[in-house]
């Protein structure tokens, strides 16, 4: 069975109550019940942390056995060198994930430390993004 592991960073244990206009009203719990119907033959496991080192030791941890990360990593994107160099460090495809279109939004979301590192980005539909990122890792 193919294992994937999905990591979301600061705020997004907040989906469905934060800023719903930009994130929707559903949480992610609820998002990946209905994720993992979709995947019946895949182990889609689930992390979320606010904190930088968090999210950097669940890199470390799966990288060298997972088939693929899907990141979202929240605003740390726009800002860590150290989450991009643990990318780098792993042996996993990473899928970087961002459920709005930062493209459309501030000028300093435009920028991603993880994209350089990373295998493919999805950006920009919604929750579907992340099952837009583990077809990915499946298909590529
Ligand atoms: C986000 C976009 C980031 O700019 C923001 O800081 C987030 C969520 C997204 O999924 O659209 O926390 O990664």
């Amino acid at each position: 069975m193919k294992r994937i592991q999905i990591i979301n960073g600061p705020n997004l244990n907040l989906l469905g109550k934060r800023e719903p206009t930009v994130y929707g009203n559903q949480t992610f719990e609820a998002y990946l019940v209905e994720l993992k119907t979709q995947f019946p033959g895949v182990e889609l496991d689930y992390f979320q942390s606010n904190s930088e080192g968090a999210l950097i030791e669940k890199i470390h941890e799966v990288g060298f056995t997972y088939d693929g990360i899907v990141l979202n990593a929240g605003a740390y994107t726009h800002t860590s060198i150290a989450i991009a160099d643990s990318i780098r460090s792993i042996t996993a495809p990473v899928v970087e994930v961002h459920i709005s279109n930062v493209f459309k939004r501030e000028a300093f979301r435009h920028h991603s430390y993880m994209s350089e590192a990373c295998k493919g980005c999805i950006v920009g539909f919604g929750m579907d993004s992340y099952r837009l990122a583990v077809e990915a890792i499946l298909h590529f």
